[in-house]
């Protein structure tokens, strides 16, 4: 019986091969015919993608007929322009072109479209996959009902500057993570495939290293090994090709002297050449005439000429091609074959996304009138919200808050607010007001009738104006408990957000001085969109909750933590710097020759003489209403060969009275290789939720392909010889074992 099913199964597997090859095959024919009949500037004008002239997420140029150009055939596809009449009435504009080839609607949806997920460095510290890939799921089923596309997302660049204000929009500083979380997020976003009018096509951005600017300053330079490059920046893009990516965006930054834009060996000889890419890549906003600044290109037209050979097949709002392109193609010195390769993997899609079958098909009323309001959508991003809240401090048990407490005072600018919990790159709606959850409305429907709950606002988040402190210091002290609400404002982190000084803004520090002074039971939560420093408040807070930007439903899910309701489970995906001195700060650096052993051995170390080593808070901290014990590693054996594999397990103890989820994080080292190794790196986790008082083994099983990494010829090896091996609740909290590679 078995037998049977398992043969049908290959043969229904052999058969969807071959219908999809067949399909493949179809669509490469028609891209074909297509092509032939196309004009040179027919072709270019695929290649050319304007902004709508409804909204802007970049510098606008604003020349030219937009509508003769759609009508002409000079446009592919167009950004920000979203909702099922607008997208209508531009593609009714196409569907008058000569070759009625429909337009493509590209979108930044980066974490929800009408329902607002947490940002996605506060999903990723949720290591959650499944939960972040249903969160793209509900993103893809807003964003294409309301006839989007394609979403710019995700963002897969590893960000180990938090400086930058792009950090809160990745995953953080992790690459094992980081591809993880790419390949969810595509999955997410791409559901079910092309043609699917509840699927959106992903973008995978920045590629390549966007993360890296110097200084953390945006759009800056990076300067970096290739060694470096494919090791760390590199993987978690492959990640999102693997999982089947649609499209991806290059970056505004150079790589070692040639911008991303113009880079032809990140763009053809990996993305398209070693990765075998099949889809098609878009500049970022201007990136191609911003080429001239970089004082790569003379003019916008040789910038457009290095563009078009090195692979960017798309021009986002430079109009570089639609000017120049033709012009480089008739004087040679761009061929007729890269344009050609360029528009045919822009023309598949459209295929595949069975726009020319019907280029209304994602532009249905009932369809975004049904999707507008899904109630479901909002419990996924609670659900989300809450397991993205960390909890970095928790002294006598401060928390959780009973539900009966006499009276609670909610303090500070984030208590009543609403649009600052939606974060950088979210939409505003008309209904927001009564829509999002702020964290009153979150703790209201939670505490008893009888609870009293105050509030006073203290402070702005920017503002310096104390003269709010008395009010609140009072409100504070009328009451048995208090929640006290810090942070950054949408806006603070974000594109071109880069600030040099990471501190808690305005007076807010101040703030949690005179509360937390009072010596009430006091929980501190921090609304913000990277980390941020805050030592005093570290230091003497009783309880600390990290709760980033978490969307329309913030208010909830900060309730559901704070009561207990959900026991937090999130782990920091970045490591949180104790000044901007130490940045950049990431657990899984190299050794060097004189590594300091602790804070007290500094004498000729590499170490600060006036600064700890270590950050505030480590990569993978989190702690949890339960306490987790640790058993020693047991080892399947001291040593393996390559083709054989090692099990390392590790018993897990809830050693407390409530119910708990722990990610339980697997790192390793390489003692001695050819190349100088971390001193840790992530190659596994498992979230695992006992029952108060369980016990259960965790157990990970390493091969050799684990233990591979690019050594100086750039080939992606393993060597034989010594490793550690750790296994822990943080990546400064851990057992460790040894073995060997033989
Ligand atoms: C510039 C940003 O870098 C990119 O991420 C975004 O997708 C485009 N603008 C379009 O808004």
């Amino acid at each position: 019986m078995i037998r049977i099913a398992t043969l049908l199964l290959s043969v229904c597997f052999i058969s969807s091969l071959a219908a999809q090859t067949t399909a493949e095959k179809r669509i490469d024919k028609s891209v074909d015919s297509l092509l032939k009949l196309m004009t040179l500037d027919e072709k270019i004008g695929q290649m050319n993608q304007y902004n709508g002239p409804w909204a802007a997420t970049g510098p606008l140029t604003n020349e030219g007929n937009l509508v003769g150009q759609i009508k002409e055939g000079k446009v592919g596809s167009m950004l920000n322009v979203t909702g099922v009449k607008r997208t209508r009435e531009l593609q009714d504009l196409a569907m008058q072109s000569r070759l009625k080839i429909p337009l493509l609607f590209g979108q930044d949806v980066i974490h929800g479209f009408r329902t607002i997920f947490p940002i996605p460095l506060g999903e990723a510290a949720s290591w959650d996959l499944k939960a972040m890939e249903a969160g793209a799921r509900v993103a893809a089923v807003e964003a294409s009902a309301a006839g989007v596309h394609w979403t710019f997302a995700p963002m897969v660049d590893i960000a180990r500057d938090p400086r930058w204000g792009r950090v809160m929009e990745g995953a953080g500083e992790d690459t094992y993570l980081g591809s993880l979380i790419a390949k969810a997020r595509v999955k997410g976003f791409q559901g079910n495939g092309f043609g699917d009018t509840a699927s959106v096509m992903a973008c995978a951005k920045h590629f390549a290293a966007y993360g890296a600017a110097v200084g953390g300053r945006d759009y800056n330079s990076v300067d970096m090994s290739l060694r470096q490059l494919h090791e760390t920046y590199l993987p978690p893009f492959k990640a999102a090709v693997d999982a089947g990516a649609a499209t991806f965006m290059n970056s505004f930054n150079d790589i070692n002297g040639i911008p991303a834009t113009g880079n032809k060996y990140i763009q053809r000889d990996i993305l398209k050449g070693q990765w075998k890419f099949k889809g098609f890549v878009v500049s970022d906003w201007g990136s191609i005439g911003e080429m001239i600044n970089h004082g790569y290109s003379k003019d916008n037209k040789e910038a457009g000429m290095q563009a078009a050979n090195a692979g960017s097949d798309m021009d986002m709002e430079s109009r570089s091609y639609i000017q120049h392109l033709a012009a480089l193609v008739k004087e040679g010195k761009v061929k007729m074959a890269v344009v050609d390769d360029a528009v045919r993997r822009i023309l598949r899609k459209k295929f595949e996304m069975g726009l020319f079958a019907d280029p209304y098909k994602f532009s249905n009323e009932n369809r975004e009138k049904t999707q507008w309001n899904n109630p479901q959508h909002r419990v996924v991003a609670r659900d989300i919200a809450k397991k993205s809240i960390v909890l970095l401090k928790n002294e006598k048990q401060v928390l959780p808050v009973s539900k009966q407490t006499g009276s609670i005072a909610l303090i500070g600018p984030f208590v009543k607010a609403k649009s600052d919990h939606l974060g950088f790159w979210s939409y505003d709606w008309p209904d927001d007001s009564t829509r999002i959850v702020s964290l009153w409305d979150g703790v209201k429907s939670k505490v008893s009738a009888q609870t009293k709950m105050l509030y006073a606002k203290g402070c702005g988040i920017t503002e310096l104006d104390k003269t709010g402190f008395a009010e609140a210091v009072e409100t504070a002290r009328k009451a048995d408990y208090v929640i006290l609400t810090v942070g950054e404002t949408r806006d603070m982190s974000g594109e071109a957000k880069s600030r040099s000084s990471i501190q808690l803004p305005g007076v807010q520090e101040e703030l949690v001085k005179e509360i937390v002074s009072l010596g009430k039971p006091t929980v501190v939560m921090i609304s913000a969109g990277r980390p941020l420093v805050f030592n005093w408040t570290a230091d003497h807070a009783p309880a600390i909750l990290y709760t980033w930007w978490l969307g329309t439903e913030a208010g909830n899910a900060m309730a559901d933590v704070l009561f207990g309701d959900y026991n937090p489970s999130g782990k920091l995906p970045m490591s949180f710097p104790r000044t901007e001195g130490q940045i950049p700060i990431y657990y899984n650096h190299y050794f060097t020759g004189r590594p300091a052993k602790n804070d007290s051995d500094r004498h000729y170390r590499s170490a600060y003489t006036d600064l700890s080593l270590y950050p505030k808070y480590a990569f993978g901290h989190g702690l949890s209403y339960s306490s987790f014990e640790y058993s020693e590693i047991q080892l399947s054996a001291p040593a393996f060969h390559a083709g054989q594999s090692l099990t390392a397990t590790v018993s897990l103890t809830n050693k407390s009275k409530t119910a708990g989820t722990e990610t339980v994080q697997l790192y390793i080292r390489d003692i001695t290789a050819s190349v100088v190794r971390p001193v840790k790196e992530l190659k596994g986790f498992s979230q695992v939720t006992l029952a108060a008082g369980e016990t259960r083994s965790v157990s990970f099983t390493l091969t050799a392909d684990d233990l591979r990494f690019y050594n100086d010829q750039l080939q992606y090896i393993y060597e034989p010889g010594k490793f550690k091996l750790f296994i822990g609740t943080s990546s400064d909290n851990v057992k460790e074992a040894e073995f060997e590679l033989k």
